[in-house]
């Protein structure tokens, strides 16, 4: 992916807020790129803008996102959600309280699959034991229901979704600040191996 001058901000009242301003950047295949910075200095608002997702009142004012050979600012959200999952993924601080309370986490987890066309059962099966023993989840909790998990495991089962359908891209806006420190250094370690 390539970032070229990217400008995203929110509008309020007429007037811009310019959270992320003239932003380039470069991430290679295989490489890893994190970003630091003070609470409210547009981390988020970056990770949103380049993958599609700032909704009003936040908005791209200009740049470009390069990734697979288009310019995904200039992408409807038909061709955005086409590329989501499969060609790059995204895990959110509390993406772990997206999961559906009411659904079996391997439903969760087939899902994105199945929106992207496997369809044969012992495929989706197989595909979510091995995206559990990624994220060092014992295959057993495929059949829980996200409230029989700890915040930790969780969080696990969001970026084994992510890790789905092996897209080329996963961008992490803070992907353990929500859980305690023990398990945030275990999974950023485990985040590093895969
Ligand atoms: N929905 C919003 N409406 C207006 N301003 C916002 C909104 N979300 C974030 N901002 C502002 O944009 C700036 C960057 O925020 P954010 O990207 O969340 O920072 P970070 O993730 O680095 O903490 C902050 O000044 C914040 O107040
Ligand atoms: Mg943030």
């Amino acid at each position: 992916m390539r970032i070229e001058a990217l400008r995203a901000g929110y509008v309020k009242g007429g007037r811009v807020a310019m959270a992320v301003r003239d932003v380039d950047l470069d991430v290679a295949q295989g490489e890893f790129l994190g970003i630091a910075g003070e609470s409210g200095c547009g981390k988020s608002t970056l990770a949103f803008a380049m993958t599609g997702l700032l909704q009003p009142p936040g908005k791209v004012f200009g740049g470009k996102v390069w990734f697979a050979g288009t310019d995904l600012t200039r992408l409807d959200q038909r061709a955005l959600r086409h590329l989501r999952w499969q060609e790059f993924s995204i895990v959110f601080q509390a993406s772990m309280n997206v999961l559906n309370p009411v659904a079996r986490v391997k439903d969760q987890i087939f899902d994105a699959m199945i929106a992207h066309g496997v369809r044969d059962r012992r495929r989706l099966h197989a595909r979510a034991v091995e995206l559990f023993r990624l994220v060092n989840l014992p295959p057993r909790f495929l059949d829980a229901y996200p409230h029989q998990l700890s915040g930790g495991m969780r969080q696990r089962v969001a970026i084994a979704a992510a890790l789905a359908l092996e897209p080329r891209l996963v961008v992490m806006d803070e992907p353990t600040t929500a859980l305690d420190v023990v398990v945030q250094r275990t999974i950023l370690q485990e985040i590093d191996q895969l």
